[in-house]
């Protein structure tokens, strides 16, 4: 019989989040450098061996999966794969199935995605000013980005809100966020910047500890901490005043690691343990062999082994070195 995926720290991979394409229609600056050299075809895996690979991943117990990017809507064949997984949600084999969206094709594909089973998604967006956006993403989307949000809502889908914090750009933008996405039916979580990838701007200068912004926000309003389980890696509170939700994404002030569930996969295939390290193993190579559902397996099995026990970012101490030089936009999130 298979390996179910447990690590040596005992904690069991129920969610796999499955990058589908290193590119994008935006450049946020923390995400992504202006000129990227994107992958050729041939090193992405195709819609047949995706499929395969989050396959073996429920067979050994997988039960949520999240399809990222780069933005996973940019890739052409991608509504093939939520269809195919999306019957695994109707067997039963899977309980959720689910993207993170930059939103600005959302209105082509809201409909789609509803009918195929998934109930909400998560949507990026770090501000509601136009010209901001254009100086954090690099490009004039905006609008594109609230079309994308009103298809959503229209077609049913649960949305909650990404918000990246960003100290001096997005900072006092924040409880006026807050209040757009609750007073809208959605809800929002806060993520604290992570040091990933070579990129322009000097991470020290943007992080926004949110241990800080709690403080500030308390001030404002009424949070009661509530036990909301998504699988994922935020804290969760009621904010009274405005009836919605608020999460807290804080690898740096308050690491999650010891209830890790996770693993993630780029879209060349390359399995990444955890999201603070380089560590990884090429699950391509083995998809591309002989035999592919022995080789899957033994390299699986050995990605359990390596599982550190926490990520390894500290932006105080490294300034602007990443601690990780690959870009965020190759492992999702
Ligand atoms: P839910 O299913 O709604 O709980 O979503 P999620 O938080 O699991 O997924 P989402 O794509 O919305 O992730 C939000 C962000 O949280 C990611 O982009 C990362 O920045 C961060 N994040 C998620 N998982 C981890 C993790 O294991 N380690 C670290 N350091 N950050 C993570
Ligand atoms: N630190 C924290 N979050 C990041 N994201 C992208 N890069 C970073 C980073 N360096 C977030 C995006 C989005 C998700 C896919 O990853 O804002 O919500
Ligand atoms: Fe694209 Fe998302 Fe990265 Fe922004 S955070 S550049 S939207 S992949």
């Amino acid at each position: 019989s298979l390996n179910s995926l447990k690590d040596t720290f005992g904690r069991q991979i129920t969610y796999l989040r499955l990058s589908v394409t290193d590119r994008c229609d935006l450049r946020c600056t923390y995400c992504m450098a202006e000129h990227m050299t994107f992958l050729p075809k041939r090193d992405v895996l195709s819609l047949e061996e995706l499929e395969r690979l989050a396959g073996a991943f429920i067979d050994r117990g997988v039960k949520k999966i999240r399809i990222t990017g780069g933005e996973p809507l940019v890739r052409r064949d991608i509504m093939t794969l939520m269809a195919r997984l999306g019957q695994r949600l109707e067997a039963g084999e899977l309980e959720e199935l689910t993207l993170t969206t930059n939103a600005t094709q959302l209105s082509h594909h809201a409909d789609v995605l509803k009918s195929l089973g998934v109930r909400r998604i998560n949507v990026s967006l770090d501000t509601l000013d136009d010209r901001q956006f254009e100086n954090l993403t690099r490009r004039n989307a905006l609008s594109k980005v609230l079309k994308g949000l009103d298809a959503a809502q229209n077609a049913g889908l649960k949305v909650k809100i990404n918000t990246v914090a960003l100290k001096g750009v997005n900072e006092h933008e924040i409880p006026a966020m807050i209040e757009w996405a609750h007073g809208r039916g959605m809800d929002l979580t806060l993520i604290e910047v992570m040091p990933l990838g070579e990129i322009e701007v000097d991470r020290v200068d943007q992080y926004l500890p949110l241990t800080a912004v709690q403080d500030r926000l308390q001030r404002q309003w009424t949070l009661t901490p509530i036990d909301m389980r998504t699988g994922g890696p935020a804290r969760y509170a009621r904010i009274e005043e405005t009836g919605g939700v608020l999460g807290m994404i804080t690898p740096l002030t308050n690491n999650f690691c010891a209830g890790c569930n996770r693993v993630r996969v780029t879209c060349t295939g390359q399995i990444y343990m955890c999201l603070g390290h380089s560590d990884r193993i090429d699950l391509r190579s083995a998809l591309r062999s002989d035999e592919p559902d022995a080789a899957l397996g033994d390299a699986l099995d050995q990605a359990m082994l390596n599982k550190p026990e926490r990520h390894a970012f500290d932006i105080s101490e490294r300034g602007s070195a990443p601690a990780v030089s690959r870009h965020m936009s190759m492992t999702g999130g």
